[in-house]
């Protein structure tokens, strides 16, 4: 077995690292006899130097394998889930798991907490009275056999390497490395063992991938490696240039999901929860994948699903329409007549993680209530003094700061780009 100075030596000079070492690596690190020092110069050696496809896929099988691998019984398959590489506004997941429920493909989903500026699923969930999000693995297979869905947080159970890394990559600059990013990310994935998985690359400035450049190659990379091992996958590379959807915020979010679920949300979300379900279902071998999204949106059937799941975790959705609304709301409202391209994505999260929807570090409590809400689609034709959006907050000053900065991110009068920018199918 390869000694670590060894190992951290040939990535330090651009060699190639085999499986094994990658695999003993990597157990070095789940196990603590890796130190921290040397992860962490493992991870600056592979982020200059970069990693080959089969490095990739080594780091990111040794990472699956330092934890627990969920096994299912293969008489519930298709099993599918999704991964967003996250944005503002971004609730698909809400809506995806049911409705690709809805359609016979059972969806067991392990989900995250708001980072920075972009949401997070399950901060969004907890904003339903009573939903609980850290059900036992054994409660999820379960649940994902009796109502072919789950929804929970992330356990320490999957993927233990990843917890070490990912913390050492944030503490090192090392975070925005398309290997490491896939290998975290995949990592995880596998160890929920699906059939099939369904990536939403997202670019543009509310992005983690800035370039669509940079975007296709990850999502290039998440379904190569997907392939590599046994997984069917594809991906989509979408706009994040504004928010999706109408609104940002853990209560408003949830709130929209629940109107895209009775069939009457916004047009761009619905379209892109209804082209990611259709991926799944491709892959899956059901060729109106669409159609029937659209059925289950319109008959109901969608949001009887998650009904189910919301009762089965524990939530309450009459408590979760009955909320109060934030203590503060403000109107903006348009300043001319024109062509409304909608407000930044980057300033609308940053905004809404200021108001308290977001943390600054992993202990804050976020506030259910406070975010931003859009009247009128990006891209739409305005006229002066119409209603644009509100922004909802706990007090009014903060409520001013947001709308001030909100208001001065709005551009105006260029051509919105498509949602959906690129597919990517094997
Ligand atoms: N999400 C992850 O889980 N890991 C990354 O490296 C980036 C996004």
């Amino acid at each position: 077995m390869a000694a670590v100075t060894d190992i951290l030596r040939a990535k330090r000079d651009s060699k190639s690292l085999s499986s094994t070492e990658i695999y003993s690596f990597v157990s070095g690190i789940a196990d603590g006899s890796v130190t921290d020092y040397q992860a962490s110069a493992f991870l600056m050696a592979a982020y200059i130097n970069g990693m080959s496809q089969d490095e990739t896929y080594a780091l990111t099988m040794a990472m699956r394998d330092s934890g627990t691998v969920v096994q299912w019984d293969r008489s519930l398959s298709p099993l599918a889930d999704k991964h967003s590489t996250g944005g503002v506004g971004d609730k698909m997941s809400l809506i995806l798991a049911p409705l690709a429920a809805s359609i016979g493909i059972r969806v067991p989903m392990i989900s995250g907490r708001g980072l920075g500026h972009t949401g997070g699923t399950l901060d969004k969930l907890e904003s339903i009275p009573g939903f609980r999000v850290d059900l036992t693995l054994e409660q999820f297979q379960k649940q994902v056999a009796d109502t072919g869905v789950c929804m929970i947080g992330q356990t320490g159970q999957l993927a233990p390497a990843d917890g070490v890394l990912y913390s050492l990559r944030d503490a090192t600059s090392t975070v925005t490395s398309i290997p490491l990013i896939t290998a975290s990310i995949l990592s995880k994935k596998l160890a929920e063992n699906p059939d099939i998985l369904v990536f939403d690359v997202k670019c543009g400035t509310g992005a983690f991938m800035q370039t669509r450049e940079d975007a296709l190659i990850l999502a290039q990379n998440l379904v190569s490696i997907s392939e590599m091992s046994g997984k069917k996958a594809s991906a989509l590379v979408t706009s994040m240039n504004y928010p999706i959807g109408l609104s940002a915020g853990n209560t408003l979010e949830v709130q929209e999901s629940l109107d895209i679920l009775r069939g009457r949300g916004p047009a761009d979300a619905t379209e892109l929860t209804i082209a990611l379900v259709e991926e799944m279902a491709l892959l899956a071998g059901i060729s109106n994948g669409s159609e029937l999204c659209r059925k289950n949106l319109a008959s109901g059937k969608a949001m009887d699903v998650f009904t189910e799941m919301v009762e089965a975790q524990g939530g309450d959705i009459a408590a979760f329409e009955a909320l109060p609304l934030a203590p503060v709301q403000i109107d903006i409202r348009a300043p001319r007549t024109g062509y409304w391209c909608g407000p930044d994505a980057l300033v609308v999260g940053n905004a809404v993680r200021k108001l308290g929807g977001g943390r600054y570090r992993v202990d804050d409590v976020v506030d259910p209530l406070v975010g931003w809400q859009q009247e009128v689609p990006c891209g739409a034709p305005v006229e002066d003094g119409q209603i644009l959006g509100r922004v909802h907050a706990s007090d009014r000053r903060a409520a001013e700061e947001a709308v001030r900065v909100i208001s001065s991110s709005f551009r105006w009068d260029s051509p919105t780009e498509p949602v959906i920018l690129e597919v990517i199918h094997s």
